[in-house]
């Protein structure tokens, strides 16, 4: 689409997500103006009517602590009036082909219903957890040692990014994201946001009512993590309650005095592997695993194949196996393939039938695509 798209593509978003502010809208089209050029906004058009519209976010994900390019597919809309007629099917499939030729080898989004995306090769892969915690608890929390922590601004944002990278690698996370420079440097303009940076974390945190929510909060080093949370847990005065999105298995729920039961929201998010080779070859693995595995993935939208997959040393290949080869192995879907990507054990793949054929690479492939991922953004 091109920026005269653009009032089209908000009527569109009106009409499907409600009204925004004309301070949201503005911030909206500074965000979309300069990827229009680079092909991340694609439209359906009925002769010249815009019909339907998707966004593609370059993203970065982390798998394993190692991060790749990903396409964050969002505010995928189709006008009322079209809805019902495999519109959004057809702009999913394109928004899949453009991801690819993008290069990304894996795309994820948040689904608000599954079936247009498990269509086209999306499977439930990972959550947002949102845990809502009484801000009476942080108190709990006692810093330990000196950190430094300092305001930060849009002038931060490829600091901020350096500090993902580092903390994301060395704790071999599975799921977060992280926008690009100019992305970030939109977000921490944000006026009523609280933003904080330690040398190896950072936090940014709004009030909402009487409570506070955290956008993300990100550490390194228990030193850290317990200086962002009494940071965040100073404001248990005035808050009733702290919602914040977190790791499933996040430092914070064992900093915690009490734990009993917890509210936690899932929203949850879907993943495709848009490029076998280049998915496993740019994904982490467990540095003790070594192991082999043959796969075949079918693919009717993008085209798939047989591979051995050969991993050691924290790393991955997949090898293209001829047809007629002789080799045999699991058989997956390309929604099969997503979902293994993402650490789902074998055993629930075959019972969904997401997974058949030979089970004999199936405890080497659990070992090797171990994960229990999650983001903290949103988008
Ligand atoms: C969701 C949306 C994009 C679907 O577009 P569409 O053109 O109606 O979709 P299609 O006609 O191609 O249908 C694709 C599949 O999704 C299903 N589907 C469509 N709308 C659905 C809904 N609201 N709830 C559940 N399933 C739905 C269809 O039944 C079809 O499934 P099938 O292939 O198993 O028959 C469109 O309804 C929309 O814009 N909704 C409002 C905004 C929104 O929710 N966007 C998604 C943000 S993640």
């Amino acid at each position: 689409m091109t920026p005269d798209d653009l009032d089209a593509v908000l009527d569109l978003r009106k009409r499907s997500f409600g009204p925004t502010s004309a301070s949201e809208r503005d911030r909206w089209r500074r965000a979309v103006t300069p990827v229009l050029g680079e092909g991340r906004y694609l439209g359906v058009f009925e002769g010249t009517r815009l019909a339907a519209a998707a966004r593609l976010r370059s993203l970065t994900q982390w798998w394993h602590g190692r991060p790749q390019p990903m396409a964050g597919i969002a505010g995928v809309t189709v006008n009322p009036e079209d809805r019902g007629r495999g519109v959004g099917t057809r702009l999913m499939r394109a928004v899949v082909d453009r991801a690819a030729a993008l290069g990304d080898a894996v795309s994820t989004l948040y689904p608000a219903t599954t079936p247009i995306y498990r269509g086209v090769g999306y499977e439930h892969a990972g959550a947002q957890h949102n845990v809502r915690l009484p801000a009476e608890a942080l108190r709990g929390i006692r810093p330990s040692g000196q950190v430094k922590l300092r305001r930060m601004g849009p002038d931060d944002a490829a600091e901020l990014i350096s500090v993902l990278h580092r903390v994301y690698a060395a704790t071999r996370v599975s799921g977060p994201v992280s926008w690009d420079e100019r992305t970030w440097s939109l977000w921490l303009e944000a006026e009523d946001d609280f933003l904080y940076l330690a040398d190896d974390g950072f936090v940014i945190y709004r009030w909402k009512g009487d409570d506070i929510l955290v956008d993300s909060l990100v550490a390194g080093s228990a030193e850290t993590a317990r200086a962002l949370w009494t940071l965040v847990g100073s404001a248990s005065s005035i808050a009733q309650h702290v919602i914040a999105p977190v790791a499933p298995d996040d430092p914070v729920l064992w900093l915690l005095r009490e734990r009993g039961k917890e509210q936690v929201k899932q929203v949850r998010w879907m993943l495709r592997v848009l490029d076998v080779a280049a998915a496993v070859e740019r994904r982490g693995y467990p540095v003790p695993a070594t192991c082999e595995a043959v796969i075949t993935v079918e693919d009717p939208l993008l085209g798939g194949g047989t591979w051995r997959l050969e991993i050691s040393g924290g790393s991955g290949a997949a090898v293209p196996v001829a047809e007629g080869a002789g080799a045999s192995g699991a058989v997956l879907t390309a929604n099969g393939l997503a979902a293994l990507y993402s650490g789902i054990p074998t055993a629930t793949l075959r019972l969904a039938g997401l997974m058949s054929g030979d089970v004999r690479y199936d405890e080497a492939l659990d070992m090797a695509f171990a994960a229990r991922p999650y983001m903290l953004e949103y988008f």
